[in-house]
C-alpha cells in the first residue's frame, strides 16, 4: 500500500513536470514516465508467468495522461496472452529489451490471441527485443486435414496483433516461432512497421509473417522475414498499402490476398511492393483470389525492382485458388504492374496469369522482366521443357526485356 501511495505521488509529481516541459517545448514527448515491468511483479525468472504483471503496467502507463513508457527490461519473461487495450490519454511507447515467452498450453489462447494491442492511437513498439511464440509445440498439433478432422480447423494464436491501432510505428522488433501468425493488423490506418526480424521454419503451417486487412496508409520497410508461410499477405479492405525492402524467404512469398473468403469482404486498392528480395520461396509476387467468391475488386498494384531467386511461381495470379468449389471467382482484378524484376524461376512457367473466366484480369502491364530458368533446380520433368508465360483470362502488355517470353 505505502509503496503505492508514494508511487502515486511520484507519478503526479513526473506527470505535472513532464507536461510543463512538454509545453515549454511544445514538441517531441517527453518518455521521462518509464513503467517498469518488474517495478510491477514481473519476474524474468522464465518460469513466472507475467500477463497480470504486463497487464497492470500497462494501465498505468496508458492512464497516466502523459506519454508514458512500458519498459521490458532484458530478461525472458513468460506469459500467456496479454490485451494491451486503449484508448489511452496520451500516446504511449512499449520498448522490449528483453524476449518475450509465450506459454505453450493452447487452452489459455481461447481469443486466438498472444499479445493482443487494440483501440490505440499513437502507439511505438521498439527496443530491440523478441516476442517468441514457442510454436514448435503446437505446430504438430495442427492438421488441417479435411479428411482426418471433420472438424473446422481453427488457425492457431497470433503472435501479436494490432486492432483499431492508429498512429502506430513498429520498429526493431524481433519475433520468432509464432504459433499462428507472427504479425495481424486489422482497422489500422497510418501504421508504419520497419527493421523487423520475422522468423520461423520453412515448414512450420500458417505462420504468415505480416498479414493485414481492412487497413490503410500501411508501409512495411526494412524487415527481414522467413517463414512457413507468406512473408507479406495483404487480406480485404487494404488500401495504400506500402511495401519495401524486405528480404523474404524461405516463405510462400509477397501475397495480394487470399481475396474471397468470405461474402462480405472490401475491394483491395493500392498496393504498391517495390526494392525486395526474395530467395527460395514458393511464390514470388502472386494474387490469389478463391473460386466461389463475391464480387470484389482488387486494383492499383504496382511491383517495381524485385528480385526473385530460386523461386517457384515467380509472377503469379491465380484465381482458382482453394479449387474447393465448381464457380468462378468473382474478384475483378486490374491494373496491376510488374516492372523491373528479375531472378531465376525453378519452373518452367516463370509468369503465370490465371484469372477469373467471368471477370478477366485487365491492365496487367509486365514492363522489363528478366527471369532465367534455374533448370538445375527443376525437377526432372521440368527440365526439358521450354521457359513460358502462360495466360488465362488475362489482358496482359508486354514491354521491353520479357523473359520468359510473353504468352
Ligand atoms: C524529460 O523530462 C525530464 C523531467 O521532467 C527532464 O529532466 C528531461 O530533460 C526531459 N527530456 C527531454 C528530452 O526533454
Ligand atoms: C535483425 O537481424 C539483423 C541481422 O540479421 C540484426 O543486425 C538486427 O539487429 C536484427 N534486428 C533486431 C531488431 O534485433
Ligand atoms: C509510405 O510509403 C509510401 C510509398 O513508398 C511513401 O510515399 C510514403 O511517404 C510512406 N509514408 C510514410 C509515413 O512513411
Ligand atoms: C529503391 O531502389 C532504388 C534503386 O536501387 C533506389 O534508388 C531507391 O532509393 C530505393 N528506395 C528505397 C525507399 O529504398
Ligand atoms: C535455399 O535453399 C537451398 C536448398 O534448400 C539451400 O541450400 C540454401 O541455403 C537456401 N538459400 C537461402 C538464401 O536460404
Ligand atoms: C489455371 O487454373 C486451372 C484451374 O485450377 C488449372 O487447371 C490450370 O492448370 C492453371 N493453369 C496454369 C498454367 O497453372
Amino acid at each position: 500500500m505505502a509503496r503505492q501511495e508514494r508511487f502515486v505521488v511520484k507519478a503526479v509529481l513526473l506527470l505535472g513536470l513532464t507536461f510543463l516541459s512538454s509545453v515549454v517545448q511544445g514538441a517531441e514527448p517527453n518518455y521521462s514516465l518509464d513503467f517498469d515491468v518488474t517495478k510491477f511483479g514481473a519476474e524474468a525468472n522464465g518460469d513466472k508467468n507475467n500477463a497480470q504483471a504486463f497487464t497492470e503496467t500497462w494501465a498505468k502507463a496508458c492512464g497516466s495522461g502523459a506519454p508514458a513508457k512500458v519498459l521490458i527490461p532484458s530478461g525472458t519473461f513468460l506469459t500467456g496472452p496479454v490485451v494491451f487495450s486503449g484508448p489511452c490519454k496520451s500516446a504511449i511507447t512499449v520498448e522490449v529489451r528483453g524476449i518475450v515467452k509465450a506459454t505453450t498450453d493452447l487452452k489459455e489462447y481461447a481469443d486466438g490471441d498472444w499479445i493482443l494491442f487494440e483501440n490505440i492511437d499513437g502507439l511505438l513498439l521498439t527496443g530491440g527485443g523478441t516476442f517468441d511464440g514457442q510454436g514448435a509445440a503446437s505446430w504438430k498439433l495442427k492438421d488441417c486435414n479435411p479428411q482426418h478432422s471433420a472438424t473446422k480447423c481453427d488457425l492457431l494464436p497470433i503472435s501479436i496483433k494490432f486492432n483499431h491501432v492508429n498512429n502506430a510505428v513498429v520498429t526493431g522488433i524481433n519475433s520468432l516461432n509464432s504459433k499462428g501468425f507472427h504479425i495481424l493488423l486489422v482497422f489500422c490506418q497510418n501504421f508504419k512497421a520497419s527493421n523487423l526480424n520475422i522468423t520461423a521454419p520453412d515448414e512450420s503451417p500458417n505462420t504468415d509473417g505480416i498479414h493485414l486487412s481492412l487497413s490503410s496508409l500501411v508501409n512495411i520497410t526494412n524487415s527481414k522475414i522467413g517463414t512457413g508461410d507468406d512473408c507479406v499477405s495483404i487480406g480485404h479492405g487494404s488500401t495504400d498499402i506500402s511495401v519495401s525492402q524486405i528480404t523474404c524467404g524461405p516463405g510462400h512469398g509477397i501475397s495480394v490476398g487470399s481475396l474471397g473468403n468470405k461474402p462480405d469482404e472490401m475491394d483491395v486498392n493500392g498496393i504498391t511492393v517495390f526494392n525486395c528480395t526474395l530467395i527460395n520461396t514458393t511464390n514470388g509476387l502472386r494474387i490469389k483470389t478463391k473460386r466461389g467468391s463475391a464480387s470484389l475488386k482488387a486494383s492499383r498494384i504496382f511491383y517495381d525492382n524485385i528480385i526473385l531467386d530460386k523461386v517457384k511461381n515467380p509472377i503469379i495470379i491465380d484465381q482458382n485458388y482453394g479449387a474447393k468449389k465448381n464457380e468462378p471467382s468473382r474478384v475483378k482484378i486490374t491494373d496491376v504492374h510488374y516492372k523491373n524484376i528479375k531472378g531465376t524461376s525453378i519452373t518452367n512457367v516463370g509468369v503465370n496469369l490465371n484469372c477469373s473466366s467471368v471477370v478477366p484480369c485487365d491492365g496487367v502491364e509486365l514492363v522489363g522482366v528478366d527471369l532465367a530458368f534455374d533448370v538445375g533446380s527443376a525437377k526432372k520433368a521440368e527440365a526439358n521443357l521450354p521457359f513460358s508465360s502462360s495466360c488465362a483470362n488475362a489482358e496482359a502488355k508486354f514491354e521491353g526485356k520479357i523473359s520468359p517470353p510473353p504468352c
